[in-house]
């Protein structure tokens, strides 16, 4: 029965990776390091995914990757474009070892699979989709030649990079809302080619998963935000991810919706 329910209400396809045992060792760069409750982490991915689902994703798991400990932010792995799935080349060399069950995922898919050679470097996370535009973070882990080679990747889009600063990905910084409205942190992304970018004050107030035409999904770390998007007329359905974000993880990176 749910699975009829699913088919018929479903709007595209999640893909989302648990996470694993060594998730309290993945990288911490910019938020200050604390011991993370993984029994806590494992609650908060399924009442993630649960959200997702609520609100008709049919979910897809990636095969497990337990010795990649930040293998649960498997937006970073992989974008999708179309039908065409590009695999990353991670700026930090600590998490190449998570692509490999990307790749399987993507061709459990039907998804056609190009990928960032190197010297090029990308990760998901850097990249931000909105229509036929595609915004490109330039930063720590997306270099000049991974924004270019995923430009020829993903040709007819028009490519945009920004250069980001102070945080991990682009979307760390910057999101959009479902009509298509940019919505971030100026003081971390290259505003100038940014034109129309609403301003947030919270960081997590950057961070949106569009879950449909007037839903999205936000940190519940973000509250001041959500009242506001709330009073603009948006469902807002959030989530806690505390122990994500304590390894500088956000709603964005724990999945890759393929509508
Ligand atoms: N912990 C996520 C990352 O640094 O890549």
């Amino acid at each position: 029965m749910g699975r009829a329910v699913d088919t018929l209400t479903a709007v595209g396809r999640a893909l989302v990776r648990a996470p694993g045992p060594r998730l309290a060792e993945g990288i911490v760069t910019h938020a200050v390091r604390r011991p993370v409750d993984v029994a806590l982490a494992v609650r908060q991915h399924e009442a993630y995914v649960a959200a997702l689902r609520s609100a008709g994703w049919r979910i897809r798991a990636a095969t497990a990757a337990d010795d990649q400990p930040d293998a649960v932010f498997v937006e970073d792995a992989l974008v999708v474009c179309g039908d065409v799935a590009v695999l990353g080349r991670p700026g930090d060399p600590r998490r190449r070892g998570e692509i490999d069950g990307a790749e399987r995922a993507a061709r459990d898919l039907g998804l056609r699979v190009e990928r960032i050679e190197e010297p090029g470097t990308l990760e998901g996370g850097d990249v931000l989709q909105v229509g036929d535009t595609v915004y490109v973070g330039r930063g720590a882990r997306t270099n000049e030649e991974g924004v270019c080679q995923l430009a020829r990747l993903v040709g007819g889009r028009k490519v945009i990079p920004v250069a980001v600063r102070g945080c991990l990905h682009l979307k760390s910084a910057m999101t959009a809302l479902p009509d298509g409205g940019l919505i971030g942190l100026p003081d971390q992304v290259d505003t100038s080619v940014l034109p129309g970018l609403q301003v947030v004050r919270e960081p997590a107030g950057a961070h949106m998963v569009v879950l449909g035409p007037d839903h999205v999904l936000m940190a519940a770390s973000a509250p001041r935000t959500a009242a506001r998007l709330r009073a603009d007329g948006l469902r807002v359905t959030s989530v806690d991810i505390s122990e994500f974000e304590a390894l500088d993880g956000c709603v964005t990176c724990l999945s890759v919706l393929v509508p």
